[in-house]
């Protein structure tokens, strides 16, 4: 009888953590006496000729846990993506879903897992509502998602943000300066409030709270007056002012991304306060590189997880964190909307506790 045969691939934006998913499967797929390939690229794997994949073996994953990035590679583009310019839905042409289709099948692929985040998940469900044996892993630094209580890559971003806000820190204090540091997040401010508490920043905007600007120069000026000279503000990408508006930046191709909203605050707080102010954005640095211990033992979690899934034939399932219990939720639980941080938050309040102003 020939070896059951599953597939796994890594789609969107890379996080750390993504490879310690990758060895948990392979780990605990071979102890099922199963064989792994992963698909190159996402799903844009699927579509060429007899597929474009490597099998996953003891040498190609030993040493990968540690290391950030994906080794299958990724997309956030291609034929498949879930979202286009301006965040709307897509819906997969029916040609792709015909060639993935013949590519899994003449593999015989008894199932997929893919890794990803919520524009990822979206396409994983069209291709199981489709008859594809999909099961999937939630990723993203954002910790958007909705239907999991925390996703790997998410602590090691928060972990960059109060490395950074460590050293921004000293050089702030030395020169009486503010800082402006603006990081990632899109809509939703879970690494601006984790890493500005983190890295005892004295301001944070999020998205969830919206910021007037004469509330974020009010509190560096009363700083000052106490005799604090320097002032860390963190900003996430998608913070809003109190009118709505949201800052962002048009790409070649159509496409938007959130950001400006840095260089904005720092201009105009600069000039109600009369504050020697610089603007850091950290950008990428938050996606790359190691990933933490919880980001390792999450990611082999998920791993281990979904290979189990898999046995059981749980398709259309995606793998869930809940209560320090790894377990699973529909995979339409976890797009409906985004994980947003909720009014009341006590993170929020236990913030505010300590004298960080949200800009409100
Ligand atoms: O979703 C992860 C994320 O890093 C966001 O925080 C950020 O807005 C976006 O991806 C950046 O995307 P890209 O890598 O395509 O510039």
């Amino acid at each position: 009888m020939s070896k059951k045969r599953i597939a796994v691939l890594t789609s969107g934006g890379d996080c750390p953590g993504l490879n310690a998913v990758l060895r948990g499967i392979f780990c605990s797929a071979e102890e099922l006496g199963w064989e792994v390939l992963g698909f190159r690229d996402g799903f844009e794997g699927m579509l060429s000729e007899g597929g474009d994949f490597m099998i996953l073996n003891r040498e190609n994953t030993a040493g990968i846990m540690q290391v950030g990035g994906t080794i299958l590679g990724t997309t956030n583009k291609g034929h498949f993506t879930s979202k286009v310019a301006g965040g709307d839905k897509m819906e997969i042409p029916d040609e792709i879903i015909s060639k993935a289709s013949k590519t899994c099948r003449d593999l015989d692929l008894s199932a997929i897992i893919v890794i990803g985040g919520d524009g990822s998940m979206n396409t994983a469900l069209q291709l199981y509502r489709a008859g594809f044996p999909i099961i999937g892993v939630p990723k993203t630094i954002d910790n958007d998602l909705e239907a999991t209580a925390m996703t790997f890559g998410f602590d090691s971003a928060v972990a960059c943000v109060t490395d950074a806000l460590d050293r921004l820190h000293t050089t702030a204090a030395s020169h009486k300066r503010m800082i402006v540091v603006q990081v990632m997040g899109r809509h939703a401010g879970w690494i601006a409030l984790w890493g500005g508490i983190a890295g005892a920043a004295d301001i944070i905007l999020i998205p969830e709270i919206p910021f007037s600007l004469e509330k974020v120069a009010e509190a560096v000026q009363h700083r000052d007056l106490a005799g604090l000279k320097s002032t860390m503000i963190v900003v996430a990408e998608g913070a809003r002012t109190q009118h709505g508006q949201q800052f962002r930046k048009q790409s070649s191709g159509g496409e938007w991304r959130l950001g400006g909203v840095g260089e904005m605050l720092g201009h105009e707080i600069a000039a109600r306060t009369g504050k020697e102010t610089r603007v850091c954005v950290l950008g990428h640095l938050q996606r790359g590189g190691d990933p933490t211990t919880l980001d390792r033992i999450l990611g082999t979690s998920f791993g281990v997880k979904a290979v189990q899934l898999a046995l059981e034939e749980k398709f259309g399932m995606m793998v869930s964190y809940q209560n320090y219990e790894v377990s699973e939720v529909p995979i339409a639980d976890a797009i409906h909307r985004l994980k947003k941080i909720p009014s009341g938050s006590q993170l929020v309040e236990i913030a505010r506790a300590v004298g960080i102003s949200f800009g409100d």
